[in-house]
């Protein structure tokens, strides 16, 4: 009997040894200390031992079964530590790599020059006017002196949906809006998008404008030169000139072209001045009166500033831009420049 504890304990150790899974270890449990299991098999034959030796035996049998617990309990801590050890490997997390970027947008090239020429205008006491953009041609073009058939209209030739409903050609009927609706003085800007069928690397079908109007007693064309190169030298730099030369619209007398000294070569002469030192951005003058008395201004009292500029042109200017395409065709490559 006592040979057959012995062996039974060896055999216990081996299995123990031998389990690397908790399932495996359970039925070694089973295998020996369970209900039909090999200690109780043992057990069963102490009624073949003799009466004197069953104290010794039940030593034995009581001192194996401690042991081959405490050799199973002990295998299932660590084989239980070793799953939780793993467990934590395999989900652990490198606090010390670098996060996943996820890319931020920014602002079109000309959304931002657009900001910026409204702040500018606004620090200066403009407020911002809004109009549709499919107009009627009462808007656009009769209330600023620009009657139907007249030859002035070829100077903006545009998309009709109906003879009096066209895609605005300029933010100037706003301004007539805004005339007709609004005691003077007035001082607005008006930001938005204009249509005209002309395509090439200067211009597109779809730009946009910043338009402006003052109305009020005693304004003159020198308050024009003035504002302008106010606004001039905010946008580029305080060095900035301002040249104002002869021209004609319907709704300006007079009206003048406005050329600023170039932001890049400083007048020197250079590729983006086409070697002149100067650069055309707005369209000016004094409104005229015909147009203050269409909307119900008296043009006796009052007089009117007037300027208009392409947003999409000063961005080239800013930002050395060659074709105007480039700005509509949304590759994130060039767009990824302005971040
Ligand atoms: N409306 C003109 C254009 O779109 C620009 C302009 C505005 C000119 C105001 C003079 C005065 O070309």
């Amino acid at each position: 009997m006592k040979e057959k504890i012995a062996k039974l304990i060896e055999q216990a150790k081996l299995a123990v040894e031998q389990s690397h899974t908790l399932a495996f270890i359970n039925n070694v449990k089973v295998k020996f200390l369970g209900k039909n299991g090999e200690l109780t098999q043992l057990l069963r034959g102490m009624k073949d031992v003799p009466q004197e030796e069953r104290p010794m035996v039940g030593k034995y049998v009581n001192e194996a079964r401690d042991l081959i617990t405490e050799l199973t309990e002990e295998k299932t801590r660590q084989l239980a530590q070793a799953e939780i050890d793993e467990k934590m490997m395999k989900e652990s997390v490198d606090i010390t790599l670098d996060g996943k970027n996820t890319e931020r947008g920014s602002l079109h090239p000309c959304t931002l020059v657009a900001n910026e020429i409204v702040d500018i205008f606004t620090s200066l006491g403009f407020t911002l006017g809004e109009g549709p953009e499919i107009e009627l041609d009462k808007f656009c073009f009769q209330m600023l002196n620009i009657p139907p058939d007249h030859p002035a209209r070829d100077m903006q030739d545009t998309f009709y949906i109906t003879d009096d409903i066209l895609l605005r050609t300029h933010t100037s009927s706003v301004q007539a809006r805004t005339m007709i609706n609004t005691k003077p003085p007035i001082r607005i800007i008006c930001p938005g998008k204009v249509y005209r069928p002309d395509d090439d690397a200067t211009h597109s079908p779809m730009f946009q404008q910043i338009e402006g109007l003052v109305v009020d007693e005693k304004v003159t064309l020198c308050d024009l030169k003035g504002l302008l190169e106010t606004f001039a030298q905010r946008l580029f730099d305080s060095s900035t000139k301002v040249r104002f030369r002869p021209s004609f619209f319907p709704f300006t007398e007079p009206s003048v072209e406005v050329d600023l000294s170039c932001s890049v070569c400083h007048g020197k002469g250079c590729r983006i001045c086409k070697g002149t030192g100067w650069i055309e951005i707005l369209g000016a003058g004094v409104v005229n009166p015909k147009v203050l008395d269409n909307c119900g201004i008296d043009s006796k009292k009052y007089k009117g500033l007037a300027f208009g500029l392409g947003v999409e042109r000063v961005a080239m200017i800013k930002y050395g831009i060659p074709d105007m395409r480039i700005l509509f065709e949304n590759d994130v490559r060039f767009l990824k420049d302005f971040k």
